[in-house]
């Protein structure tokens, strides 16, 4: 049979700033879904990471298909009326257009779909993540795709070992998608020279080269690419197909334990080590540490099973210490050079408005030594 996922998720509000949506909005979407998505959708589920709600939804219609991206966008719209009746802080926040138009994509939900015929067994993991950008994923899926210290089916399985294609985008172009495919393991050096800049180029999809079947999506949308200004953090979702031609659950589990730093945090200006932390999360310290939660699935014949808590285990205790511990430890140095965000990444408008006016402050101070009217002219 051949089934679609798709997972939509936006921020239309939460409690006590940038912190979780409400019961009562997360059980509006869900309603929405039921009612509204009764013939369209074979199955969905409902979740919240941090302030965000993502909608994961099965059925048989495609990517991008108007119907089920105008379902997502409405039940949105109905989540942000009672976001507002219930006066919660950033009501409709990721809504940035006042009408759908076809797709979410360039509106400001952030979406990633996977279409495949299923196998006998479809597993697969569903992560989300807030406080950070799509670029948080590029480590984790680098690792599990083409690094035998994460994957040892690439050692051990004939099908991975033949590698993957990697589909990566530069999201910087805002006209139209400019994308490059790559291979593991020939171009290797080549992906790891373009995923180093999480902040412009981002891994938007994964194929196994045996058989060329789609293993992995996410989402690539920036929000200041959209509004030109900041309005929130870009807050990405994946699916990952796993097992068979694909990594194992557990190897692609594995470079989570890294809590590697992505860009995000408070006021989306800082990095932070990335936190992997239980389903339907908060969000705490320093609007942070950026979070990502996973939920695994097997789907059949369009219906999913319940979802297993990936990182709720002792395991991600201990990571989740070591991680507390890396983010307190940046934390200590504040502003100061890779705690905050580069100039070009600062999404707050503030601070580009005040180094203008500091800008026109600046003096050249006079050579020493000049003639008069040299000095008299640097001094100007
Ligand atoms: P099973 O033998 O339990 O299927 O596990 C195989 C495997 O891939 C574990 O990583
Ligand atoms: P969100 O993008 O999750 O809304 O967070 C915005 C923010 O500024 C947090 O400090
Ligand atoms: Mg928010
Ligand atoms: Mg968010």
């Amino acid at each position: 049979m051949r089934t679609t996922l798709t997972v939509i998720k936006a921020d239309i509000g939460s409690i006590g700033g940038h912190i979780k949506p409400s019961g009562k909005l997360r059980q509006t979407v869900e309603q929405f879904l039921k009612e509204r998505g009764k013939t369209l959708l074979t199955d969905w589920y409902v979740s919240s990471t941090g302030d965000d709600i993502a909608l994961l939804m099965s059925h048989c219609h495609g990517r991008d298909n108007a119907d089920i991206h105008k379902l997502a966008w409405d039940a949105f719209v109905a989540g942000t009326q009672v976001a507002k009746e219930q006066g919660l802080y950033g009501a409709g926040q990721d809504l940035l257009k006042d009408a759908f138009s076809g797709n979410v994509r360039g509106l400001g939900p952030a979406s990633c779909e996977l279409e495949f015929d299923e196998r006998p067994a479809e597993p697969f993991l569903f992560f989300a993540a807030d406080k950070t950008d799509p670029g948080a994923y590029n480590l984790p899926l680098y690792l599990s795709f083409a690094d035998p210290m994460h994957c040892a089916g690439l050692l051990l399985s004939p099908r991975l070992a033949k590698g993957f294609t990697f589909t990566i985008m530069d999201v910087s172009h805002t006209h139209g998608d400019r994308v490059i495919e790559l291979n593991t393991p020939e171009e290797l050096y080549d992906i790891a020279c373009l995923l180093r800049d999480n902040q412009r180029f981002v891994i938007e999809s994964v194929r196994a080269r045996a058989g060329g079947e789609i293993a992995a999506a996410v989402s690539t949308s920036r929000l200041h690419n959209i509004a030109g200004t900041y309005t929130g953090k870009d807050d990405p979702v994946a699916l990952v197909r796993t097992q068979g031609s694909f990594p194992a659950t557990g190897e692609v589990l594995s470079p989570y334990r890294i809590g590697h730093y992505v860009a995000g945090t408070m006021r989306g200006s800082h990095n932070g080590p990335l936190m992997p932390s239980r389903l339907n999360a908060t969000i705490s310290f320093f609007d942070g540490p950026p979070v990502v939660t996973g939920a695994a699935f097997c789907v059949h014949e369009g219906r999913f099973t319940e979802a297993v808590d990936v990182f709720d285990h002792p395991f991600w205790d201990w990571v989740r210490l070591k991680v507390s511990e890396k983010a307190a430890e940046i934390r200590r140095q504040g502003f100061s050079g890779p705690a905050m965000l580069p100039y070009s990444e600062l999404e707050y408008g503030g601070v580009v408005e005040k180094m203008k006016e500091l800008d026109r402050k600046f003096v050249v101070r006079p050579e020493s030594g000049a003639p008069a009217a040299k000095r008299a002219r640097a001094s100007r």
